[in-house]
């Protein structure tokens, strides 16, 4: 780990080059073509270039080149404990690295996500909750993390919902017709859910072009995903929707554990449809660090960092999931 007390945030070029999936002399010629000078810093070491040229760059290679028509996607199990937040705060930051405009909304009221963020967790912002009671618009709860990035971030205080949306008509669609005025603004609005069956919840569902369910690779998860599964399905029967498009990533995959290897076996042969093949996100300390450090992996991370190469190749194909060429 480099010694992010002298680092500035920031991405090098290298980084750049595996986020783009290229060689890094063709950013550096990217760069130098567009006159980009990297951030000025005491530190000895890499070059880093600031995230609004990171984002030009990078723009070139992947954002433009892609229609997202698949934008509101969630990050989903009732399971707690297993990366969905983590997964969420590394994908979204990392989307908007790529160029895309992203809108990132915490939905639950532990408000992990947020703090991650770097909000403090108190109730002296706003969340959902006062867009979902009508005392503020949607735009007036929405913040911004960095260029390409905003968020709605949570608190306590969005454990009301429940109560409030109980009393609502179309109570499981208020979420839905909040963000109608966001959709044509952002190219990706994406959840992190709160581990209940919650009308929060079902809103998320009600909105969701795609759900991205989160397991654990240990014994008995895979109990859990078949209830998950099968509430989402009577839950949409019930509403008379479609299904969403669900994906399946198992996280925390240990090499040398046969429990992870068991797990994953298992789950490719009941959910192949759902699998990204060849894929699970790895154990990695990373993880915690990233989320400590409030920071996406691209500003800290080493080159040959696991926790880094997962998280592109997971982005890599809920991108081209998601959108036409
Ligand atoms: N691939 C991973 N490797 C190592 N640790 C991980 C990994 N993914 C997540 N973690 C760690 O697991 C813990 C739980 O993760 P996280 O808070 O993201 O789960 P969650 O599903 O959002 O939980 P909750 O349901 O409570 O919201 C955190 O300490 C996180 O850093
Ligand atoms: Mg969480």
């Amino acid at each position: 780990m480099e010694n992010n007390e002298v680092q500035p945030i920031g991405v090098t070029q290298k980084t750049m080059a595996t986020i783009a999936d290229v060689v890094t002399s063709t950013i550096n010629r990217a760069i130098c073509a567009a006159g980009f000078s990297p951030i000025p810093s005491n530190a000895r070491g890499k070059m880093r270039y600031s995230i609004e040229d990171t984002r030009r760059v990078l723009s070139r290679f992947i954002s433009d080149k892609y229609k997202v028509t698949k934008k509101i996607q969630c990050f989903y199990n009732f399971k707690g404990g297993v990366g969905k937040t983590s997964i969420c705060f590394q994908v979204a930051s990392h989307l908007a690295l790529c160029g895309f405009k992203v809108l990132v909304i915490d939905a639950d009221p532990q408000g992990h996500l947020s703090t991650s963020f770097g909000f403090n967790n108190d109730e002296s912002y706003c969340t959902l909750y006062d867009a979902i009671i009508g005392v503020k618009t949607i735009n007036e709860v929405i913040r911004n993390i960095y260029d390409g990035l905003d968020c709605i971030p949570s608190n306590l205080s969005l454990t009301r919902t429940e109560v409030s949306l109980n009393e609502m008509p179309k109570r499981e669609e208020r979420v839905k017709i909040l963000l109608q005025p966001l959709v044509n603004k952002y190219d990706f609005i994406i959840f992190d859910t709160n581990p209940t069956i919650s009308y929060l919840n079902r809103n998320v569902l009600t909105c969701c072009d795609i759900v991205n369910i989160i397991v654990e690779t240990q014994a008995y998860s895979l109990n859990g995903v078949k209830l998950l599964l099968s509430d989402i399905k009577a839950f949409c029967d019930s509403m008379m929707i479609g299904l969403p498009e669900i994906f399946m990533f198992p996280n925390k995959y240990e090499d040398r554990s046969a429990t992870s290897a068991e797990a994953i076996v298992a789950l490719n042969q009941i959910y192949p449809q759902y699998l990204m093949p060849n894929f699970a996100i790895r154990k990695s300390e990373e993880f915690n660090i990233a989320s400590k450090l409030s920071k996406p992996l691209a500003f800290f991370c080493r080159n040959n960092s696991i926790a880094f190469d997962d998280v592109m190749d997971m982005i890599r194909f809920l991108i081209n999931k998601s959108s036409e060429k």
